[in-house]
């Protein structure tokens, strides 16, 4: 779904914001509140944010003040204010970020289900309440959805899209896109309280809440010890300051509601609440705000300074854990939501790949123990452990890492051989280099398929066809499989230039669908124009639950280059390929499996070994028939197709491999095929 007019229902501190990034990616917005002076100061909101944001492009010298003006007044005009429903009768997408009370919220949903046309998605942006009793209040529940901003919302690039119990994978989808479309990065969420970069965060700070009081120890020079431990970004106490301490006392007593004691809910936040004391909006917090800070206390206990930032970060790794066990979201997810929603760089997981997974699980058990049950390994960890997933040095934990070959460490990719034992495991030193590659496409965060990975895949490429039985193509990555061609590049590319990249491209996906190496594309993320071409080149395209296909080349008034037009129409269908190179949306893995252009969807952490388990079956298959296959599959119109394949046969039937296929078959025993 295309939308083409939003709506924002509740002007405050969040919705005129909201109302500012959608009209500044060019969509036309209608802001309504109760009151028209709220309206009034929503507007006025956008007016800065946006006056801030071309600001900072005139300071670099990428706009005239001209141009910044007249793009202000084009942003700010499409920004309607509104005390009535009279211009929903129009929008494809509403948020509402009225106050979080179910109440509210309920009424406003059942309102905008009468004003709003039924195709119409509704979103609320709620931090904590349940989206499927907002979507009972409504008669499309399948088009409920959270679609959560984080403070403030022009400047952070998360939003967490929340699937109710009833929201449809369209709704979700669509959800995703649009948010794609402001320029933020979606994670997908369960309805669980908190959802899950609050209820991470939360977690992980009212343990320092808890030691906090418990202790009593100076608030500040908390704070100091966990900014400077980059365990956070921020200290907690000022940040609670920041989000206002009656909100997060809200959210706090929600979640020890929700979740029990592992969530503690600060003594010293309830009685400044009690007191009025609000935080920053009020001038009093935790902190004195607009005066000059006290002098900084001395820490009670000498051991405090590592103590506790190992104990936030420690509850930080349970909690990522336990929203990963409920299967509220994947570990993907998880990980770029705690980057970008709260700042911890780099995210939970991959701090604990590379700190090791089996120093972890004792610095826990550790912990447990002077600490307490909140402490308690995650079972999600210690199977890791046990199945010796000890993160990066060993190539698995919760991710997947590369190991490559000596020698084989290209700069934008790397080979990486293996034998049956990487499969369901960790590399070992025992583990013999093999017949199954893995091509790491390896260049954080966007792996763009640039004239150099193009010219390192082609020079791979010829040293592995034929020699190895089967390829697996993945990302080092979690942010991308491949975010297409590199569009910075492009621009400083001659005509000449581009045809000959274009041409080498094509070289290489016509040598890889020609090989008897079988090509698998591990599909972990977005693979979107030429990296959604280069896994359509493949045999096979296995995808993680959270990966999404498309060919958006059309958004740059361009079309695809590696193949897009010719091999989604034969994967896909003409209507489909027609649809998704024209409107360049985006579609999900299970969509893709539905349309053939995926194989198979598994859940994100098992892609990896699906790929090397998919892989090692298909390298015992015999090479010439492999070859044969591939080559006459899809050869031309039908009489042509019959012509290859009767030709394809003939070559193999000739073959040492088939007189040992058949050999085997009668002798009851296991094939060994050579290639010959
Ligand atoms: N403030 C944050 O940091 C933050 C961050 C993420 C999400 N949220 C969520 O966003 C939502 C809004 O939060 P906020 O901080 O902007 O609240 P806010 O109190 O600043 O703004 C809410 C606005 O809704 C208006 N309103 C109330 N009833 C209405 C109705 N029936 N129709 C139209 N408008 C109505 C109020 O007049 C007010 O202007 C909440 O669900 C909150 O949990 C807040």
């Amino acid at each position: 779904m295309r939308v083409l007019r939003a709506g924002v229902v509740g002007a405050g501190t969040m919705g005129g914001e909201i109302a500012q990034v959608i009209a500044s990616a060019g969509v036309p917005v209608v802001l309504k509140d109760i009151e028209q002076s709220v309206v009034d100061a929503g507007l006025e909101k956008a007016g800065q944010v946006t006056g801030a944001q071309l600001e900072g492009l005139v300071e670099k010298e990428k706009l005239t003040q001209k141009e910044a003006d007249a793009q202000a007044e084009e942003v700010v005009g499409r920004i309607t204010g509104a005390t009535d429903y009279a211009g929903f009768g129009e929008v494809d997408f509403v948020i509402e970020a009225v106050p979080e009370r179910r109440p509210v919220k309920q009424s406003v949903m059942a309102e905008l289900d009468a004003v709003c046309p039924g195709h119409a998605i509704l979103a609320s942006n709620t931090s904590s309440l349940s989206i499927t009793e907002m979507a009972e209040a409504t008669g499309r529940p399948g088009k409920v959805v959270g679609f959560h901003f984080f403070y403030p919302a022009s400047t952070m690039r998360l939003i967490e899209v929340i699937e109710g119990e009833d929201t449809s994978e369209d709704t979700l989808q669509a959800a995703s896109n649009f948010a794609g479309r402001l320029r933020k990065t979606a994670i997908r969420c369960g309805d669980a309280p908190g959802f899950v970069v609050n209820r991470i965060l939360n977690s992980a700070i009212s343990e320092i809440w808890k030691v906090t009081d418990g202790e009593g120890l100076d608030v500040q020079e908390v704070d100091r010890v966990i900014q400077e431990s980059r365990a956070a970004p921020v200290g907690p106490f000022y940040l609670t300051d920041l989000l206002g301490l009656d909100t997060v006392l809200h959210v706090a007593e929600h979640l020890h509601d929700s979740y029990g004691d592992r969530f503690y809910v600060s003594s010293a936040m309830q009685k400044l609440v009690a007191d009025g004391n609000l935080g920053k909006k009020t001038g009093k917090g935790f902190y004195e705000h607009g005066s000059p800070q006290r002098e900084q206390a001395v820490p009670a206990n000498e051991d405090l300074p590592d103590s506790l930032a190992e104990r936030m970060s420690l509850k930080t790794l349970v909690e990522a854990c336990l929203v990963l066990e409920d299967g509220e979201s994947s570990a993907k997810d998880i990980e770029i939501g705690m980057m970008m929603g709260a700042g911890i760089l780099p995210g939970p997981f991959t701090r604990a790949d590379g700190q090791g997974l089996d120093t972890l699980l004792e610095s826990l058990e550790r912990a447990r123990s002077e600490w307490g049950e909140s402490f308690e390994p995650p079972l999600i960890l210690r199977r890791l452990v046990a199945q010796g997933r000890l993160g990066k040095e060993s190539g698995q934990g919760f991710f997947a890492y590369p190991i490559p070959d000596e020698g084989q460490t290209r700069e934008t990719i790397a080979l990486e051989t293996c034998g049956s034992a990487r499969l369901g495991r960790v590399r070992t030193d025992g583990d013999p280099r093999g017949d199954v590659g893995i091509v790491w496409l390896d260049r954080a965060p966007a792996n763009p398929l640039s004239p150099q990975v193009i010219a390192e895949l082609g020079d791979l490429w010829a040293e592995v066809d034929g020699n190895l039985r089967a390829v697996i193509f993945a990302s080092s990555t979690i942010f991308t499989f491949s975010a297409g061609a590199d569009i910075k590049k492009f621009t400083r590319m001659s005509p000449a230039e581009v045809r000959e990249l274009i041409d080498a491209a094509h070289a290489l996906m016509r040598a890889m669908e020609r090989s008897s190496t079988v090509t698998i594309a591990a599909v972990n993320s977005l693979a979107f124009g030429g990296g959604c071409e280069l896994a359509m080149a493949c045999d096979i395209r296995l995808a993680a639950q959270s990966a999404s296909f498309g060919q958006p080349e059309i958004n740059l008034g361009i079309i695809p280059g590696f193949g897009g037009t010719q091999r989604l129409p034969r994967l896909v269908g003409a209507a489909k390929a027609l649809e998704m190179n024209l409107l360049g949306d985006p579609i999900g893995a299970y969509e893709a499996l539905e349309l053939g252009l995926a194989n198979k969807v598994v859940p994100d952490h098992e892609l990896f070994d699906t790929a090397l388990s998919w892989a090692h079956g298909l390298a015992g298959r015999a090479p010439l028939a492999v070859q044969q296959i591939k080559r006459v599959s899809a050869a031309g119109d039908l009489d042509e197709g019959v012509e290859a394949e009767k030709q394809g046969f003939a070559a193999v039937f000739e073959s040492e491999d088939a007189k040992e296929g058949v050999g085997a078959f009668l002798g009851k025993r296991q094939a060994e095929f050579k290639g010959t």
